[in-house]
């Protein structure tokens, strides 16, 4: 008699502690007495042609402390959609009955989708189609609604923080201003938290479009008090902003992809640019860019990583499907997963405020 299975899959750009959840969800499965398949390549490996590996205790031990995904995971595949119910993409209806007909071809009790807003939007849609599918909040940003933290948030915060750690001594040496850019996309999370951490002199995030004339100010104050070198954190998606009142996304390509994302990346090298000649400080880019996401994941992104598998299969288990195990306090809990896709979680104007408090 063949066992009933839950299908598992990470989607999106990759995150420190993907395998830990893997792991941890494949365990719970076969404790319940599932049998747990692991789909290839994100969602693409639903469909067309489904791909798929079985998840044995021999493949899964000694993957805990392993950045990356052992599944593969896609960006941009055919399924990809955008969050926010007002401009998201919806997801072809052949594409929806083939991943209905998987599903059902391979007798899945239920889905675990792996992924950030974008992908858990695709989830989502599969929900509302009928899919029995529960989600896991994935992200370096950190800026999925719904939950406290999202796993790999605190890994790329710590490799950005010993990077601002290690800038601050050549800065010091060369009495140089130091620009970092962090990722984070369209919040400024990685760079609040990174900046905090790290003693930064000034932090730029997308939420607080703090002025060109005004980071060189504080800048100049410091200096004028005798420090000779500084830290800058930019977020990528920080826009450069003007006193006269205008303003700039720098991205690496021009368009728009046809699911309205741009790719982000680049206005560290304006900001320095900008520092050096508005205020004469000798100034240096350093942009860690996908640095932040590969490795080992910390200590406690394998723990929230860990509880996240446990409870997506528990999900699954009890049939509470169209939900997302979240992070409240302490506890993990089952939210909605049309919550966590309803909007991008900001910084708040609090946590700026900490960071502000040190600035200049
Ligand atoms: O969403 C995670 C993230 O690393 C963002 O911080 C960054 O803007 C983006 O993905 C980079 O995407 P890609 O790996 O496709 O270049």
């Amino acid at each position: 008699m063949i066992n009933q299975r839950i299908g598992i899959l990470t989607s999106g750009g990759d995150c420190p502690g993907l395998n830990a959840v893997i792991r941890g969800a494949a365990k719970t499965c076969w404790g319940l007495g599932y049998d747990c398949i692991g789909f290839l390549k994100g969602y693409e490996g639903l469909y067309d042609p489904v791909q798929y590996i079985t998840l044995t205790p021999q493949n899964t031990t000694g993957i805990l402390n392993q950045g990356g995904t052992i599944l593969g995971s896609t960006n941009k595949g055919r399924f990809a959609a955008t969050v926010g119910v007002s401009d998201r993409v919806e997801i072809k209806p052949e594409l929806l009955r083939g991943v209905s007909n998987t599903v059902e071809q391979l007798g899945l009790e239920g889905l675990i989708c792996i992924g950030g807003d974008g992908s858990l939007a695709i989830a989502q849609q599969f929900h509302e189609f009928g899919i029995p599918v529960v989600g896991v909040p994935k992200t370096i940003d950190n800026d999925l609604a719904a939950t406290d933290y999202t796993f790999g948030f605190d890994t790329a915060v710590s490799i950005a923080t010993e990077a601002i750690d290690r800038l601050h001594t050549t800065a010091e040496s060369h009495n140089r201003v130091m620009v970092v850019e962090v990722m984070g996309r369209h919040t400024g999370w990685i760079a609040v938290m990174s900046g905090i951490a790290g003693g930064a002199d000034v932090i730029l995030i997308p939420e607080q479009p703090m002025t060109v004339e005004a980071c060189c100010e504080e800048l100049r104050s410091r200096h004028g008090r005798g420090k000779d070198f500084s830290i800058v954190v930019v977020s990528e998606g920080y826009e450069l902003t003007y006193a006269s009142g205008e303003s700039q996304q720098v991205t690496q390509e021009a368009a728009l992809d046809q699911f309205g994302h741009v790719r982000l990346g680049g206005v560290g090298e304006v900001l320095a640019r900008e520092i050096e000649s508005r205020t004469g400080f000798e100034t240096r880019v350093t942009v860690l860019g996908h640095v932040q996401r590969g490795g080992t994941p910390t200590a406690r992104d394998r723990v929230l990583a860990t509880r996240y598998g446990l409870e997506a299969a528990d999900l699954v288990a009890e049939g509470r499907f169209g939900m997302m195990a979240a992070l409240h306090g302490d506890a993990i809990v089952a939210v909605p997963l049309a919550d966590a896709v309803a909007a991008l979680k900001t910084v708040p104007p609090e946590w700026y405020e900490v960071a502000r408090a040190f600035f200049g």
